[in-house]
């Protein structure tokens, strides 16, 4: 009878026009996203009722803490490939990565490794969040040269830019794109990157946006905030985004 009584979280979150995510930690076990193949089913059916069609998941390559070689991350999304077909779950799923900007990743490019890609040569990059690396833009040129094309990943949360707002200029004008995380729009990781996010949107910079997805939680607040839907939505109507042709 309770039940009857009790408050629902209504529902807004429609992102289905946007497609795809590209930026998400569901291969379970393998960094600090899913820790089983059950949550990650529960995860795929949780980015399903948001309106997903396709999932491009990027767990993460930082090799002082996820020393995730490129066949350990398809083996992974192979095995959740399959748990998607078991259950007859209608969503696309692949894997890329999210490259943390260290050593390894200098290695990984010195070496000619190919990197897991997006879509065609879209790599998946992040840095610091205590401060810029003083040879970003060199690592970003070297990419470049080796023919990627670099999606900076949740920009909004270098606090340090908050400062030096023209540091994401250059980065743009180095041809660089930038992915935004939604939860940003709802101030779930705090006010001034919920502040730097609007910014980047109204400096037109945001060219896709991404869940970020490492646990349930982050879809129950997607689910309840009627702000990521309508911003997503704008933005999508002013064709910034790139996640529905990927
Ligand atoms: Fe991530």
């Amino acid at each position: 009878m309770l039940s009857l009584f009790r408050k629902k979280t209504k529902h807004y979150a429609d992102l289905s026009s946007v497609y795809a995510d590209m930026h998400s930690h569901i291969i379970p076990g393998i960094d600090d996203g899913a820790s089983d193949m059950e949550t990650s089913m529960l995860m795929v059916r949780g980015m399903m009722d948001l309106g997903y069609k396709k999932l491009i998941t990027t767990p993460h390559v930082q090799w002082e803490m996820y020393k995730n070689t490129h066949e350990m991350i398809l083996a992974g999304a192979a095995a959740v490939k399959q748990k998607i077909e078991q259950n007859k779950l209608d969503v696309e799923f692949v894997a890329a990565a999210e490259y943390f900007m260290d050593e390894h990743f200098d290695e990984l490019l010195k070496e000619d490794e190919p990197l897991l890609t997006i879509k065609n040569n879209l790599v998946l990059v992040e840095f610091s969040f205590i401060r810029q690396p003083i040879d970003l833009k060199e690592k970003l040129f070297q990419m470049q040269i080796k023919g990627y094309q670099p999606i900076i990943a949740h920009p909004e949360r270098y606090l340090y830019y908050g400062a030096h707002k023209n540091w994401y200029d250059d980065l743009k004008e180095m041809g660089c794109l930038f992915q935004l995380n939604m939860l940003s729009l709802c101030g779930f990781y705090g006010k001034k990157q919920e502040e730097l996010a609007h910014y980047l949107i109204k400096k037109k910079y945001i060219n896709l946006v991404g869940t970020d997805l490492h646990h349930l939680r982050h879809i129950q607040i997607l689910k309840s905030s009627s702000t990521v839907t309508d911003t997503v939505n704008r933005l999508l109507d002013s064709g910034m985004l790139q996640n529905p042709d990927l």
